[in-house]
């Protein structure tokens, strides 16, 4: 505390002066927040902001949760205690770097929605040539095995039965008000609009379990979307019991994934270039429990490749590569502190074209695993693009992508060519999961049979927990939602031979299918959902744009347009109505609170909330309890 002040004062000079620095910078905030309505508006705002942060991380922090707070933007303890988390990390970023190169430009895309992400950096990935006689990989036709997909647990340790369904928060069915009656109360096992409770991840494993499968893959989120609460002693308990459950009822392996809720704050993974702030708790968490199933130079992995690891599935001749790949996301605020490019932030690129390389030489088949999907907007433009780079080369051994994060249905291809895409230059499938956490569909899972030989998907079963069904509260059963090969296989002008897997030259037929026939494009909407809160979308620029985004491996092609309107407030949707790219994922994070601002600020005296703001921020002085990294 002395400390503080003394800095204080060093900044200030005196406290009257110090006072009035941070009057000043106020109207300045204010007054920019008003105006910023595109990219160079944001730009003039980060300038005053990067002033508030030189006084330090508490001012900093206090300011935009009062912000927060007076723009009604959400309850007041989810603005102080999301502004608490990340507040910091984003006034370390301001320190830091330009209010006007290229990594404000990123932040104002991801804060605030206001601008674009920037070209890609041109970069030739660093690659071995591909060599002359590649291995050709050929069914024997012999019959598949299966494998279990989930992802986005987000379980809710406090999910409690009869609480409010309906509440202002970005989760509900918890104890927050006692007292208060309640409208709408929670299920036994599950609600929507809540996060997934005990229970219903009971029920899901040994649902999962009982599919005979040889093992699973758990592609991340396991903590709940509390994001405004989360703390290191929580998540580190909350990841431990997970791995135990999945260990309890799930008698075969499960490689697992790093979510972006897997750590507090939420979505913060320094670079290992900022000092004094690191998640390795969370690598050496997950690499001790990871043993589990790993071998050991796999959970040395973990613990050394910022939770990445690589793994040989016993008795096949399959790797599985696992990478933490949330040093792509543009969520985590960490990236932008610095003005020096870092193409391959904590080498996860190069450990993945290391791994593939493996394989190749090994004439093993590989699978990519990990959390958010590269060719989803969330994914920074230059990290898709250099990841597609290692795609390209190593597309003969690469015999699937599987991600989650996007709590969605869905799937994304990748092409040899992205100006012409075509059935003969897809290379790729991303196979994409929807999420158990019912929040925003009915819960689900994922089996795929798989070849023994080319470890090529022969079909993808969803199953669905549906909470619409009046006995799946007390006595929950998981049905057989729909098979892609019945669905979309059957839909196609010329079907598709029984035997041949479900390629990305499949799939790419399927989107063109979509095109052609829109009852089977809002089947796969329906699907994408599990039935609940459908997207409206219709023939034109929505599903135009939809397909584009089925079609795009990289982030860069996926047609979507960051906009400042973005809202993904819980509440809001029942009123899904168009393909705005939600990021389901993050929750209230600063990008929901601070989105839109300036259509926030309607309605809004603006000479009342800079007096309020004036008064509602204690004399940061006293207050100064962060430490600043
Ligand atoms: C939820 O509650 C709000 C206000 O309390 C109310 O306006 C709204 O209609 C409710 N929504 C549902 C789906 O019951
Ligand atoms: C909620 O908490 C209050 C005490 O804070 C308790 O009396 C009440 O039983 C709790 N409600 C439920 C549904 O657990
Ligand atoms: C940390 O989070 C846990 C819940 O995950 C909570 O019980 C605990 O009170 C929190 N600790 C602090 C210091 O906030
Ligand atoms: C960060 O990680 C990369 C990739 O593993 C490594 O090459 C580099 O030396 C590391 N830098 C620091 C400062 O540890
Ligand atoms: C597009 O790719 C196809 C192969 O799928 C090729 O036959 C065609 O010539 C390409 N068109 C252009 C304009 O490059």
């Amino acid at each position: 505390m002395i400390m503080r002040f003394w800095s204080s004062l060093l900044l200030c000079g005196v406290l009257h002066i110090c006072q009035s620095v941070y009057g000043s910078l106020i109207d300045d905030i204010v007054n920019a927040i008003t105006q910023a309505v595109d990219c160079g508006s944001c730009h003039a705002l980060l300038v005053p902001l990067k002033g508030l942060a030189a006084l330090g991380n508490s001012p900093f922090s206090n300011t935009m949760a009062a912000v927060c707070k007076l723009i009604g933007a959400e309850d007041d303890d989810v603005c102080d205690g999301a502004l608490a988390e990340q507040g910091p990390i984003v006034a370390h970023d301001l320190r830091k770097i330009s209010p006007f190169d290229r990594s404000s430009t990123l932040l104002c895309n991801s804060i605030f929605g206001l601008c674009q992400q920037p070209a890609v950096q041109q970069l030739n990935f660093p690659l071995s040539s591909v060599p002359e006689n590649q291995k050709q990989w050929t069914s024997q036709g012999r019959q598949p095995f299966q494998v279990v997909h989930f992802s986005d647990v987000h379980i809710d340790r406090e999910y409690t039965p009869g609480a409010e369904v309906n509440c202002t928060k970005p989760i509900c069915c918890r104890n927050y008000t006692a007292g208060l009656p309640i409208q709408q109360p929670a299920g036994p096992l599950a609600s929507h609009n809540c996060d997934a409770s005990t229970g219903l991840v009971e029920s899901m494993l040994r649902a999962a379990s009982a599919q005979g499968n040889s093992f699973s893959i758990f592609t991340g989120d396991v903590i709940e979307g509390d994001v405004w609460l989360v703390n290191q002693t929580g998540v580190t308990a909350h990841l431990q019991q997970f791995n135990q459950e999945m260990q309890t009822f799930i008698g075969t392996p499960v490689f697992p994934v790093i979510g972006n809720h897997d750590v507090a704050p939420v979505n913060s993974f320094p670079r290992n270039t900022t000092s004094d702030a690191s998640s390795q708790w969370v690598f050496d968490t997950q690499g001790a429990d990871w043993s589990a199933w790993l071998d050991a130079s796999a959970t040395d992995a973990v613990k050394h490749v910022s939770g990445s690891y690589s793994a040989v599935v016993s008795g096949t001749n399959l790797r599985i590569i696992s990478l933490n790949n949330l040093y792509w996301y543009k969520a985590n605020f960490w990236l932008f502190d610095s003005d020096t490019a870092q193409p391959d932030p904590n080498g996860i690129l190069a450990f993945a074209a290391q791994e593939l390389q493996a394989a190749e030489d090994a004439g093993q088949r590989a699978w990519i695993i990990a959390h958010m999907p590269p060719s989803s907007s969330d994914t920074l433009y230059d990290q898709s693009n250099y990841f597609d780079q290692i795609v390209q080369r190593y597309k003969n051994t690469i015999a699937g992508q599987f991600y989650g994060h996007t709590h969605q249905d869905e799937f994304a291809i990748s092409y040899t060519d992205y100006t012409n895409r075509t059935a003969d230059n897809a290379v790729s499938t991303m196979w994409i999961v929807p999420s158990l956490t019912p929040s925003t569909g009915n819960p689900a899972f994922r089996v795929y049979d798989v070849d023994p030989d080319t470890y090529e998907i022969m079909d993808a079963r969803v199953f669905i927990g549906d909470l619409a069904d009046p006995t799946f509260q007390t006595s929950p059963q998981w049905k057989q939602y729909y098979s892609a090969r019945e669905v979309y296989g059957s839909a196609l002008s010329d079907g598709w031979p029984e035997n041949i897997p479900l390629t990305p030259a499949f799939w790419h037929q399927v989107t063109e299918a979509f095109e052609q026939n829109d009852a089977l494009f809002q089947q796969f909407l329906e699907f994408k959902w599990r039935g609940v809160h459908v997207e409206v979308c219709q023939p034109g620029q929505c599903k135009d744009d939809a397909i584009c985004a089925l079609r795009a491996g990289r982030s860069e092609d996926n047609c979507v347009v960051a906009s400042p309107g973005l809202s993904f407030r819980k509440r809001d949707r029942g009123e899904r109505s168009n393909s705005v790219p939600v990021d389901e994922c993050e929750g209230t994070g600063l990008g929901t609170i601070f989105s839109d601002l300036p259509g926030k600020m309607v309605n809004i005296d603006v000479e009342d909330l800079i007096n309020k703001l004036k008064s509602a921020v204690p004399e940061f002085n006293d207050q100064e309890t962060g430490t600043e990294f």
